[in-house]
């Protein structure tokens, strides 16, 4: 088990990959019009000082898991996603990243978001994984597709980038998505040498929904 520090390197480094397409989304949601932002599934919180910099009012973190939560900076609370601790139409802007891999009970997730959102109020969901559409060759043993099956172990739903668009839909709200590999060309070059040719892609899914 990593240590909640190591965890923080890793979500360090993942929220660099996604910074491009991550912006992108924030600006089309208006963070800076928003005055009430959650992160829900903050982890420990590498977006959450940028999120409430940025928006017009502030930003809380949520995280079910106390001991990543507690490296979190600024307002932070311990919550089940499916059970959240806010008044309905507490948020103009849920955001999360990388979240909904992790969400088993996702129908009653989507309906809590929903719940908390201000009426056209905006979810985004930043980064999530389908490992079916994974790209890997030539193939290793204890490659990508090992870790997927790792992490489906674990309880990840692998493959939600193509369920989560209609899961949303059906959620009730109004779903623009996109798409880019998990290392982008100007964050993590791939690059071959006579020495490396294993070349990876995994697509990830991009969702800003808008509450009907
Ligand atoms: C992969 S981490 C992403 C952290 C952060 N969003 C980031 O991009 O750095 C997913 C986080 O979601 C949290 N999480 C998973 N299921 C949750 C649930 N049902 N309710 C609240 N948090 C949850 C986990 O504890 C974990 O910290």
């Amino acid at each position: 088990m990593p240590t909640p520090e190591e965890l923080r390197d890793v979500y360090r480094r993942q929220a660099e990959w996604f910074a491009g397409e991550r912006n992108r989304l924030l600006r089309r949601a208006r963070l800076g019009e928003c005055i009430r932002v959650l992160d829900l599934g903050t982890g420990t919180g590498e977006l959450l000082p940028s999120l409430d910099r940025r928006a017009e009012g502030y930003a809380v973190g949520v995280d079910r898991d106390a001991t990543v939560l507690r490296l979190a900076p600024r307002l932070r609370t311990t919550a089940e996603a499916a059970a959240l601790p806010f008044a309905d139409a507490s948020f103009d802007l849920v955001f999360t990243q990388m979240f909904f891999l992790w969400i088993a009970r996702l129908p009653e997730t989507l309906a809590e978001i929903h719940r908390v959102l201000t009426p056209e109020g905006r979810l985004i969901a930043a980064a999530e994984p389908d490992y079916g559409g994974l790209i890997e060759y030539p193939p290793v043993e204890s490659g990508l597709k090992a870790y997927a099956h790792a992490l489906a172990e674990e309880g990840a739903d692998v493959d939600v980038g193509r369920k989560l668009g209609g899961a949303l839909a059906n959620a009730g709200f109004d779903v623009e998505c996109g798409s880019h590999p998990a290392r982008p060309l100007d964050c993590q070059p791939e690059s071959f040498t006579s020495e490396r040719t294993q070349f990876s892609f995994i697509p990830y899914f991009h969702f800003l929904a808008t509450k009907r």
